[in-house]
C-alpha cells in the first residue's frame, strides 16, 4: 500500500532501455527542454499524449484537465500556455480532444458531479451554444462524438484569443494552433482539418 514498488521497477527499466538506446541521453536533457510542440489534452489515463505521438522525453511541453478545456482566466492553462510561448517558444500548440470523453458526457448527461460541474461550464457552454445542432442529431452517441469535437473547435478559439498568443502573433513569432481529436476504439488522432497561424484565420474557424 505505501510502496508501489512495481512502479518503480519499471522506471528503472525503462530509464535504462532510454540510456541503452541513446548513451547520455538523461544528461543532454538536463542541460536542456526545447520541445516544438505544447499539448494540451484531456486527463483520461487512455489518452498519453506522448505516447500516441511517439515523442520522446523532452519533446512535448503538456498540460492536461479533465475535458481540455482552456477558458479564459483559468490560471492554469494560461501559465501552461505563456511558459509555453514565451519560454520554451513552442512551434505548435495541440488542442487535442478525443472522442467517448467522460468530463463531455457528463454535461451532455446532466450529471451532478459537484466540484467537476463548475470546472466543466466552459463545456455546457459549448453545448448551449451548439444546442440545435446537437438535436437534429437525434442519438447520444452521435451527439456526444459532436459536442467532442466542438469542444475541441471551441478550445482552439479559446487558445487564439489569449493574450499571450494574440502577442505572439503580433511580434511574428511563427505560432500555428491546430485541434485533433483522438479515438480510443482504435487508437488513432484525426485532424479536425483547423489549423490557425495567425489571428485574421479566426473567423474562418
Ligand atoms: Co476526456
Amino acid at each position: 500500500m505505501r510502496q508501489l514498488s512495481h512502479l518503480f521497477a519499471n522506471n528503472r527499466a525503462w530509464a535504462s532501455r532510454l540510456q541503452s538506446e541513446d548513451p547520455g541521453f538523461f544528461s543532454k536533457l538536463s542541460r536542456q527542454q526545447a520541445p516544438e510542440y505544447f499539448w494540451i489534452g484531456c486527463s483520461d489515463s487512455r489518452v498519453p499524449a506522448t505516447q500516441i505521438t511517439g515523442l520522446l522525453p523532452g519533446e512535448m511541453f503538456v498540460h492536461r484537465n479533465v475535458a481540455n478545456v482552456v477558458p479564459p482566466g483559468d490560471l492554469n492553462s494560461s501559465a501552461a500556455l505563456q511558459f509555453a510561448v514565451e519560454v520554451l517558444k513552442v512551434r505548435h500548440i495541440i488542442v487535442c480532444g478525443h472522442y467517448g470523453c467522460g468530463g463531455v458526457r457528463a454535461v451532455l448527461q446532466g450529471l451532478g458531479l459537484g466540484l467537476v460541474d463548475h470546472w466543466l461550464k466552459p463545456v455546457e457552454e459549448v453545448r448551449r451554444k451548439h444546442e440545435a445542432q446537437l438535436l437534429a442529431l437525434g442519438n447520444e452517441q452521435a451527439q456526444l462524438d459532436r459536442l467532442c469535437e466542438l469542444n475541441v473547435i471551441e478550445q482552439v478559439v479559446n487558445v487564439c484569443q489569449a493574450p499571450t498568443v494574440r502577442e505572439a502573433w503580433a511580434r511574428g513569432q511563427p505560432l500555428a494552433v491546430h485541434g485533433w481529436i483522438y479515438s480510443i476504439n482504435d487508437g488513432l488522432l484525426r485532424d479536425l482539418g483547423l489549423c490557425v497561424i495567425a489571428p485574421d484565420e479566426l473567423p474562418r474557424v
